[in-house]
């Protein structure tokens, strides 16, 4: 719901570029067929319905050329409505995609979205809440959702894998202070531009250790809000994801828009 305060002039970054290994499809993640269409084209439809972004910057893998395809005729379905398409080229980390779509934002942004493609069916009301937030004064803004497992931290006692118990239980999380963190996050431009620039002078060990936009954000030491996120917004990492996914589109749930 509109909290009725004038939002910021806002772009969304859709980092795609990922190899999507753990799929197992041997074609970039955001290329995998999900009811019938590219995963990506699923995340981009939401972005678009959710109406919260003037531009949509579009970080894709090397290897896209069908992605290409897909999204000229989104961009001829969308004629001369909906928000500006920017295409760019994505690295070789999640960061350095995200760094990509930075530098192809337009003049006037002032507040810029990340969202992983992964994320394909992140409902529309997740992102009016991190907006509505961003526009009553928030600088950085998450959805997230309560953990529902415990969590534990290890140490590792064998390199081998095999090993009958290769970890040791070093402690647990207390449940009810975590939560899993999802996307699409939201930021003042300016800080998330301060904080990947930071970002882009880590060590190899450093950078990857870098998980999410909020955790940099968080090193410049600005408040990070959470807003409720959604556990329809899953990302697609396995193909039993897949299969979850397929089953929101098709099942009992049916339609994508889904309170939850
Ligand atoms: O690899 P992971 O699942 O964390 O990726 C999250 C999102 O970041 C995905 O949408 C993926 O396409 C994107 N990504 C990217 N560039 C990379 C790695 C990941 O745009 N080099």
């Amino acid at each position: 719901m509109n909290n009725g305060l004038p939002r910021p002039v806002t772009a969304v970054i859709l980092v795609a570029a990922g190899s999507g290994e753990r799929l197992g499809y041997g074609m970039p993640k955001a290329a995998v067929p999900l009811g019938g269409e590219p995963i990506l084209m699923h995340a981009l439809r939401g972005v678009v319905a959710s109406g919260v972004s003037s531009q949509v910057c579009i970080v894709l893998p090397a290897d896209a050329a069908s992605l290409h395809a897909s999204l000229e005729e989104f961009r001829q379905e969308l004629a001369d409505g909906g928000p500006i398409l920017t295409l760019v080229d994505g690295g070789a980390t999640r960061a350095d995609s995200v760094r990509a779509g930075l530098a192809g934002l337009i003049d006037g942004v002032e507040a810029v979205l990340v969202h992983d493609a992964a994320r394909a069916l992140a409902p529309e009301y997740v992102f009016h809440r991190v907006v509505d937030a961003l526009a009553a004064g928030a600088v950085a803004v998450i959805p997230a959702v309560p953990v529902v497992d415990t969590v534990k931290t290890v140490t590792r006692t064998s390199g081998d894998d095999s090993a009958i118990a290769p970890e040791l239980v070093t402690g647990t999380a207390r449940r009810e202070e975590l939560r899993s963190v999802q996307t699409p996050q939201g930021f003042r431009l300016s800080t998330l531009q301060q904080a990947h620039q930071a970002a882009a002078r880590f060590d190899e060990a450093q950078a990857a250790a870098v998980t999410d936009d909020a955790m940099l954000v968080e090193l410049l030491g600005v408040p990070v809000h959470a807003v409720h996120g959604s556990t329809q917004s899953l990302k697609i990492t396995t193909p039993l994801d897949l299969i979850i996914a397929e089953g929101l589109l098709e099942g009992p749930l049916g339609i994508r828009w889904v309170e939850g």
